[in-house]
C-alpha cells in the first residue's frame, strides 16, 4: 500500500509533534511525504500536481495540528482547489475506493472534548466536514489518528506517538478493524 501524507503546519521550525511525525514518517519507504506550507510558501497550487500525487497512492492522510477546532488553512484551499467536479466528484471520481485518514495533534487533552467539557464537543464532530467530504469522494474512512494533550505531552509519549503512527499508516491487512461504521 502507497501512503500520501498531505502534511499542513504553518510554522514548521517551532512545531514539536509535527515535527517529531513527519520525521519519523519519513523514513517508512511505503510513505510519500507532501509538506504543504514548504512545496507551497506562497501558497500557489499546483493542481495537476497534486491530482497526479493523489492517483498515485491508494491511501491518503491529512496529517496537521488542530487550529481552532479545523486544519490550517492552506489545507483547506488545498481540498477547495484540488478537489474539483470531474476529478473528486461528479463525473468520474478518481479517488473513490481509496482508503482515507485523518491524523491531527490537539493541544488540549482528551477530557476537554466532551459535552461538559472546555471544547464542549467531540473531535468527532468537530471533523465532520472533513468526513463528510471523504465519504462524498467516496473514500474508505479510517478511524482519525488523535494525539491529545500535545501542549504538555512528554518526550516518551511522543516517541511512542510516532512509532504508532508510522505502524497505522504502513498497516496492510485488511482494514475492517481501523475503518469506521459510516
Ligand atoms: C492558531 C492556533 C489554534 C489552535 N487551536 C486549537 C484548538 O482549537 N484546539 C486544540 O486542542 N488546540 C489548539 N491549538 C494547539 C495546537 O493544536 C497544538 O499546539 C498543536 O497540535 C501542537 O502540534 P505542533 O507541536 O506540531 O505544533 C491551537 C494552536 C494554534 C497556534
Amino acid at each position: 500500500v502507497k501512503t500520501l501524507v498531505v502534511l499542513a503546519h504553518p510554522n514548521m521550525k517551532e512545531s514539536k509533534i509535527s515535527r517529531h511525525w513527519k520525521m519519523r514518517l519519513q523514513k517508512e519507504t511505503s510513505i510519500t511525504i507532501h509538506d504543504l506550507y514548504d512545496v507551497y510558501p506562497d501558497h500557489v497550487i499546483n493542481v495537476e500536481n497534486e491530482q497526479e500525487l493523489l492517483l498515485a497512492h491508494d491511501r491518503i492522510a491529512f496529517q496537521f495540528p488542530f487550529h481552532w477546532y479545523s486544519s490550517p488553512s492552506l489545507l483547506k484551499k488545498w481540498v477547495d482547489e484540488v478537489y474539483i467536479y470531474g476529478f473528486a466528484y461528479g463525473t468520474g471520481n478518481k479517488l473513490k475506493g481509496k482508503e482515507f485518514c485523518l491524523v491531527l495533534s490537539a493541544g488540549r487533552p482528551e477530557k476537554s472534548y466532551q459535552p461538559d467539557g472546555s471544547s464542549k464537543y467531540t473531535i468527532d464532530q468537530f471533523l465532520l466536514p472533513m468526513k463528510a467530504t471523504v465519504l462524498l469522494t467516496e473514500m474508505t474512512y479510517l478511524t482519525p489518528f488523535v494525539l491529545y494533550g500535545a501542549a504538555s505531552i512528554q518526550e516518551e509519549t511522543l516517541a511512542e506517538s510516532a512509532e504508532q503512527l508510522a505502524a497505522y499508516l504502513t498497516a496492510n491487512q485488511d482494514h475492517t478493524s481501523l475503518q469506521e461504521e459510516n
